[in-house]
């Protein structure tokens, strides 16, 4: 079985891990961002949204 293109990695109370070969595009396709790894808020906090700034770390959010 090969490797997957792109993986994404839960990280326990904190943001979505994103590694591999990906770009980020708003509704109408610009790029966000375009690098190998990226962390993707899940917590609703961020103040850079889509993207974890450790907002997480003081609000409180608890998921596994
Ligand atoms: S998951 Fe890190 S700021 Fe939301």
């Amino acid at each position: 079985m090969s490797e997957p293109a792109v993986r994404i990695t839960v990280c326990p109370e904190g943001p979505l891990l994103v590694r591999g070969d990906f770009e980020v595009v708003d509704v109408e396709g610009n790029r966000l961002d375009k690098r190998r790894t990226i962390a993707l808020c899940r917590c609703g906090g961020s103040a850079t949204k889509p993207f974890c700034d450790g907002t997480h770390k003081v609000n409180g959010f608890e998921r596994p």
